[in-house]
This record gives C-alpha cells, sequence and structure tokens, in this order.
C-alpha cells in the first residue's frame, strides 16, 4: 500500500460517495485530511464522516464554485497544518435534460461546481501545494474526478458531459503549465465509469420522474449490462486510482487520464 505519511489533503465533496471514499483511502494511508462540503460544520453527517475517516480528519463548510469560500479555506487549512500536499477535485453534480428544455441556470450551476470548481480549487490551492511539492518526489498531486463523459457523450447529459470534458483539458492545461514553469505540481485526471453512489441513485430516481423508465433498478441494471465487466463500480475502486495518483508512486505522472471504468471506453 501507498505510504502517504506526513501528507495533508484536502478533499471536496467528501461527505459521501466517492469523496468520502478518497478521503478513507487517503487518511488509512497516513494522510491527514480535510474534507470539505455544503452542510454546516456542527451536521451529524460530518461527525459520522469524520469518524469513518480517521486520524485526525478535519472538516471545511465550502461551495466550490464561491471564489471566497476558497480563500476562507486556504487560510484555514494554511493556520492549522501550514501545508497541503493532495488536493482531490471531487465535488461534482448531475443535471439532465434536453436541450431545449433546459434552463440556462442549470447549464451554468453544472459548470460553475464542475468546472469552475476545479479551477478555483487549483488558483487558491497553488501557493500552499508549490510549498509543500519542494519536499516530495514528484511533488504535490492535483487529482481531478472527470468522467468517462469528459471522452464521450451521452442524451440528455450536455451540461455534464462538457463540463467534465473541460476538466479533462483543463487538467492537462494547469499540469503543462506547471512543469514548464518549474512547479512542483502533478495535475492528473481520473475517468470513473458508473459508481455506485447517492449521485447515481438520485440520476435514476429523476429519469424514472421523466418517464424514461418504469423502475431506477432497470437502468442500474442496463447501465451495467452496458459495462464490459458486467457491474458498477464500488467507490473504492477509485479511490484506489486516487491515492495512487497522489503518491510518490506516482511521480513521474502528470498531465494524464487514469480511465477506471471496468472496460466501458475499450470498446
Ligand atoms: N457516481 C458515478 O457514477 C460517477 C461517475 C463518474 C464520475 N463521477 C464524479 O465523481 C464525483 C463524485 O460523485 P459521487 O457519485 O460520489 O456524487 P455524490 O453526489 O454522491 O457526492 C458528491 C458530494 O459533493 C458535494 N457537493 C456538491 N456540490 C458541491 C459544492 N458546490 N461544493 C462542495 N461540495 C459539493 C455533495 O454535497 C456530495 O457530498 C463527481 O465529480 C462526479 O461527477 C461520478
Amino acid at each position: 500500500m501507498t505510504n502517504l505519511a506526513n501528507t495533508v489533503a484536502l478533499v471536496t465533496g467528501g461527505l459521501r460517495g466517492i469523496g468520502l471514499a478518497c478521503a478513507e483511502g487517503l487518511a488509512s494511508r497516513g494522510a491527514k485530511v480535510w474534507i470539505a462540503d455544503l452542510k454546516p460544520e456542527g451536521d451529524a453527517e460530518v461527525g459520522e464522516a469524520l469518524s469513518a475517516i480517521g486520524n485526525g480528519a478535519a472538516y471545511l463548510r465550502l461551495d466550490v464554485a464561491d471564489e471566497q469560500s476558497w480563500i476562507d479555506a486556504v487560510a484555514r487549512i494554511s493556520d492549522a497544518d501550514g501545508r497541503l500536499d493532495i488536493l482531490v477535485n471531487n465535488a461534482g453534480i448531475d443535471g439532465t435534460g434536453r436541450i431545449q428544455d433546459m434552463d440556462f441556470s442549470l447549464w451554468r450551476k453544472v459548470q460553475a461546481v464542475n468546472s469552475d470548481g476545479a479551477f478555483l480549487a487549483t488558483k487558491h490551492c497553488y501557493a500552499l501545494l508549490e510549498k509543500s511539492g519542494k519536499d516530495r518526489k514528484g511533488g504535490s498531486s492535483i487529482v481531478n474526478i472527470s468522467s468517462i463523459m469528459g471522452f464521450v457523450a451521452f442524451p440528455e447529459s450536455s451540461a455534464y458531459v462538457a463540463s467534465k470534458g473541460a476538466i479533462r483539458l483543463f487538467t492537462k492545461a494547469a499540469a503543462l503549465e506547471f512543469a514548464t514553469y518549474g512547479a512542483p505540481i502533478r495535475v492528473n485526471s481520473v475517468h470513473p465509469g458508473f459508481v455506485q453512489t447517492p449521485l447515481l441513485d438520485e440520476g435514476f430516481n429523476r429519469m424514472v420522474e421523466r418517464g424514461v423508465a418504469e423502475k431506477a433498478e432497470d437502468l442500474k441494471a442496463q447501465v451495467a449490462g452496458s459495462t464490459p465487466v458486467n457491474r458498477l463500480a464500488d467507490v473504492e475502486e477509485i479511490a484506489n486510482a486516487v491515492a495512487f495518483l497522489a503518491s510518490t508512486e506516482a511521480s513521474y505522472m502528470t498531465g494524464s487520464e487514469v480511465v477506471v471504468d471496468g472496460g466501458y471506453l475499450a470498446r
């Protein structure tokens, strides 16, 4: 198992799903993990997540699409720990519907969280990541959670697909820029296929409400069946790839796309 002792990590959208699994995976390898999400600090869900993560994990209320939230968050991590070695830009939202019926506000919201959020995170965490990266082989690590939908499109998913394509190429732009100017920060993207999380369940439920299928279970069976390994991913299977990219074992990897999709894109 990779060793992340003496590192500090921040995982956005860390209260549930893939983000929580990433936080647990990083903490179990020795990292002190901050999770950031929308719930207020005293919320019961926050306490449960922090106990599950362990290793001195801490919580920040942060809306990734809000610049002031980022300025405050970075100041808090800097005061408490003085360093940041790993940033996982995981927070994301869905937003389905046909293009001609979609409110522009929904389109903008999906871009704001999924795409602007990664830009704001990278901009405001840069100084701490750069400082911490100087004493780690390969430097600090940013992992951006994109999707197979950063490569291929699906009907009624235009806002989401566009946001995931944006984060895929933003990853490469940041990786190249940091390497070119000698900043010790690696930047890579992870592209999950269909993963069993609340986001997926909520998306299926909305499709049932719109009459796309009778039951969410039918849709789940359909996407599992469309995946070569014939099942959805567990959150830990995504978190393992993230932990690897975060570690010095991936010290020569930057600007890469790590696809974790049960063979979906191989067809
Ligand atoms: N579940 C899948 O099948 C799948 C597949 C590919 C990619 N992804 C991506 O993985 C990431 C995590 O997805 P998930 O399925 O675990 O989702 P989820 O909805 O289960 O969890 C997402 C978390 O992000 C938080 N969040 C949402 N908006 C936020 C904001 N503005 N600021 C801070 N936190 C915010 C939510 O409160 C939630 O805790 C997303 O970027 C998603 O697009 C998921």
